[in-house]
């Protein structure tokens, strides 16, 4: 399939999508986000598509938000239908039983910020920027921006970044926990891809469980948690990759896993 908006590329499992909007900084027109609720169903439906790697196109930006040229006349019911359907997207990505991994390689600001909060993890370059400008123009977030960033840097920093709308360098992203790893610009996809590599090569049920167990204990309570993460202890025991895993382990030798 290909897409208005997107580069899309399989290269050994991994899934490439690259948002090609480098005049606009890859900013989130209607259209980019069409563009990428369908990818997204793409890499869920793939079999042969393991993880994902999404990032922009262009030396400057990963996203910088959404399109801000497409807000006018746009009305209160329009722009909500605007943010719940980003919103929508978003979330199929964070709950996709495949990784997805950001590879932010410059400006990551308002949707484009989210987009990458959105992805299971977030590597950046040395030259990254990440922010939730939206107050400045006189709204709060609407992909998920008042959610996930107090989630995954504490509400005080995540107050701070939505209320003021400044950028933090990667570095600084890196020190509050909102990136994992930060790398020069020129070896950003090649790290990500490494990263990627190391998922697909493990057993396609076990990532997915980690995935979603550790979604799904976001809203639950500590025991439920532990109940449902025992259940599928005892549910993924039973797959032929988990018998083989061990098999390998005990045998001394490399496993062969099948995906079942
Ligand atoms: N929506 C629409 N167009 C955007 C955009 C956005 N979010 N971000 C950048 N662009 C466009 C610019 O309008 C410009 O287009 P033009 O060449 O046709 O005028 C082009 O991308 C390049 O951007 P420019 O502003 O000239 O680059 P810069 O290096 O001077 O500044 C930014 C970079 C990221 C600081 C600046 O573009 C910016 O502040 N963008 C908006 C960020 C934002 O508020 N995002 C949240 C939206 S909810």
């Amino acid at each position: 399939m290909s897409y208005a908006t997107l580069l899309f590329d399989v290269r050994d499992a991994i899934a490439f999508i690259i948002v090609n909007r480098p005049d606009k900084l890859n900013a989130l027109s209607g259209q980019v986000i069409t563009d990428l609720g369908h990818a997204v169903d793409q890499v869920r439906h793939s079999p042969e598509i393991r993880a994902a790697i999404v990032t922009g196109a262009g030396p400057k930006a990963f996203v910088a938000g959404a399109d801000i040229s497409e807000f006018r006349g746009l009305g209160s019911v329009g722009a909500r239908r605007f943010s719940a359907k980003g919103s929508g997207i978003f979330r199929s990505i964070e709950k996709s039983p495949k990784p997805y991994l950001a590879a932010v390689n410059g400006f990551a600001l308002g949707g484009g910020c989210e987009l990458a909060m959105a992805c299971h993890l977030r590597l950046a370059s040395e030259n990254a920027k990440f922010g939730q400008p939206e107050a400045k123009l006189g709204i709060p977030p609407g992909y998920g921006g008042t959610i996930r960033l107090p989630r995954l840097v504490g509400k005080g920093r995540a107050i701070e970044m939505l209320t003021t709308g400044a950028m933090i360098d990667a570095a600084e992203a890196y020190r509050i926990g909102l990136v994992n790893r930060v790398f020069p610009a020129d070896q950003l996809l090649a790290e990500a891809e490494k990263l990627a590599r190391a998922m697909v090569a493990n057993p396609p049920l076990a990532v997915a469980a980690c995935l979603e167990l550790a979604q799904a204990q976001e809203g639950m309570h500590m025991d439920d948690a532990l109940a449902l993460e025992s259940a599928a202890f005892g549910t993924l025991f039973e797959t032929a990759d988990a018998k083989e895993g061990t098999a390998a382990f005990l045998e001394k030798r490399p496993a062969k896993f099948t995906g079942r």
